[in-house]
């Protein structure tokens, strides 16, 4: 039974005073929650400031991104072990608006990936078609480039210390949610993937997020599903009582 994972990607929201309110709204509310894993991912500057708040809770910090080089000239970025060393325990790699706003490809996936492992960060990497990729019917095809290309070269250790988000990017802050079937059949795709790689007990360990407009109301029927084993969520994540209702949804 794979043990269910959800995580706040509050994205380029919240000043520090917020995500201070923020948290601590939520310690409470989730405080009672053990077999569940709760992960935030507030921006960068703001991590140190969480940290502090949750690191004797059952809340665990993650960043939205990092860079695959440890060190040196690479102005603005920020690299793994930084990320390790204020605190954080996930990353989350290759989301579809960095892909779409920044130019991130499967490499650089690959590579931040690589990076994350290393420092000892648990990567949540995302996948996801565009709408009028499944319109024509192409879903398929992307998420097996997606899951070829950032994985390219990985053993099964490595992929096995990895989280799955599968985030359809036309359910992205439109609430045009994936219904649970939809949504099923692209994990179940992505965990027959894994089996085809990496072997059964790879293919039964990983765990497969679904993100794409969660919320109090939809949660429970998502997270019901035999291969969607937690949930990335973004605006929900950002008021602390929808976020804990939604981690509430995840207990077995
Ligand atoms: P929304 O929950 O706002 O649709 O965002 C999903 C997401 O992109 C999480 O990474």
């Amino acid at each position: 039974m794979r043990r269910k994972i959800i995580a706040g990607n509050w994205k380029m929201n919240k000043l520090r005073s917020e995500a201070v309110e923020l948290v601590k709204g939520l310690i409470p509310l989730v405080a009672d929650v053990r077999d569940v894993d709760i992960v935030v991912c507030p921006v960068y500057v703001s991590l140190s400031t969480v940290y502090d708040l949750i690191k004797d809770t059952n809340i665990a910090l993650g960043a939205q991104d990092c860079f695959w080089e440890e060190k040196g000239a690479y102005t603005g970025e920020v690299s793994a072990p930084m990320l390790k060393d204020v605190g954080a325990s996930y990353v989350v790699i290759g989301h579809s608006e960095r892909r779409q706003y920044f130019g991130e490809t499967d490499e650089w996936v690959n590579k931040k990936t690589r990076a994350a492992l290393k420092a000892g960060l648990t990567p949540i990497v995302c996948v996801g078609e565009r709408l009028e990729e499944r319109e024509v019917g192409r879903t398929i095809d992307v998420i097996s480039r997606q899951l070829e290309g950032g994985f390219a070269g990985f053993d099964k250790g490595q992929i096995g210390g990895c989280v799955i988000a599968y985030e359809p990017v036309w359910a992205i802050g439109t609430g045009k949610t994936a219904t649970p079937e939809q949504a099923q059949e692209v994990h179940s795709f992505i965990r027959g993937w894994l089996k085809d790689n990496y072997g059964e007990e790879v293919a039964d360990k990983v765990r497969i997020q679904y993100g794409g407009s969660v919320k109090p109301a939809n949660a429970r029927s998502l997270l019901t599903q035999p291969d969607i084993d937690g949930a990335l969520v973004g605006g929900a994540s950002l008021k602390a009582e929808d976020f804990a209702e939604i981690v509430k949804a995840a207990i077995v």
